[in-house]
């Protein structure tokens, strides 16, 4: 009787454990942070679609080269962990990992008449602050439909790492066009003082 408790008390214990591993794996989805592969590259974070929600964005172009062919749809995630300590602090910790998808855009389907929706996926803009693996703190990233790995876009201070750099309201982040975000960033005070914001409410 003894035995066949302690066979079920066992049974349990490892239950639990199961449990709770598998909750640690997909809390927010399936990657705490940024993961690296041996050789350096950035692997794909599968699990992103689970992450925070930040905004997203329509036809906006930081490029010289956008072409005004399609507008694209934006939309940014951040990595929950560092979501909440934006929360609290008003800056991005150590091993904030930002998404940005891009997916076009079409008005006319199904019932709609006006007005813009998404369609096919387009890319994925991937932004790693990791202060031990990069000099200049940030890094970035694209990854196509089918990539798996990326390398960063030219190690340093590239395009993407300058206009960040400059323009974007606290940090890299650019935290002006994510009106949630953008309220703690002003309670907090943490805007970087080289940014002029238009609307200074
Ligand atoms: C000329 C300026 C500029 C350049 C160059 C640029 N970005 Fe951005 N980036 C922006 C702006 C503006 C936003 C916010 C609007 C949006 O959602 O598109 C943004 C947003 C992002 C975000 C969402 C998180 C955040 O920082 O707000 C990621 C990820 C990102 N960019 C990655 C990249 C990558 C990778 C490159 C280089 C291949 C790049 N960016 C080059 C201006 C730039």
């Amino acid at each position: 009787m003894r035995k066949i408790f302690a066979v079920a008390l066992t049974g349990l214990v490892i239950a639990a454990l199961t449990i709770r591993v598998s909750h640690i794996q997909t809390a927010g989805g399936s990657v705490a942070g940024p993961q690296f592969t041996a050789d350096g590259k950035l692997v794909r974070p599968e699990g992103y679609r689970r992450w925070v929600f930040v905004s997203s964005g329509l036809g906006m172009s930081y490029s010289q080269k956008a072409s005004d062919d399609m507008q694209m749809f934006t939309n940014v995630f951040v990595n929950p962990a560092s979501y909440d300590y934006f929360l609290a602090h008003g800056t991005w910790p150590d091993k904030t990992i930002f998404v940005l998808e891009l997916y076009g855009s079409t008005s006319q389907g199904s019932i709609n008449k006006h007005g813009n929706y998404q369609t096919g996926f387009m890319g994925l803009d991937v932004e790693v602050k990791d202060e031990k693996r990069f000099a200049d703190k940030w890094a970035y990233y694209g990854f196509n439909s089918n990539e798996k790995t990326a390398s960063p876009n030219t190690p340093g201070k590239n395009d993407c790492w300058q206009c960040h750099d400059q323009n974007a309201a606290v940090e890299h982040s650019f935290v002006q066009f994510y009106p949630e975000l953008l309220k703690v960033a002003r309670e907090k005070g943490t805007i970087k003082p080289t940014v002029h914001l238009e609307d200074k409410k």
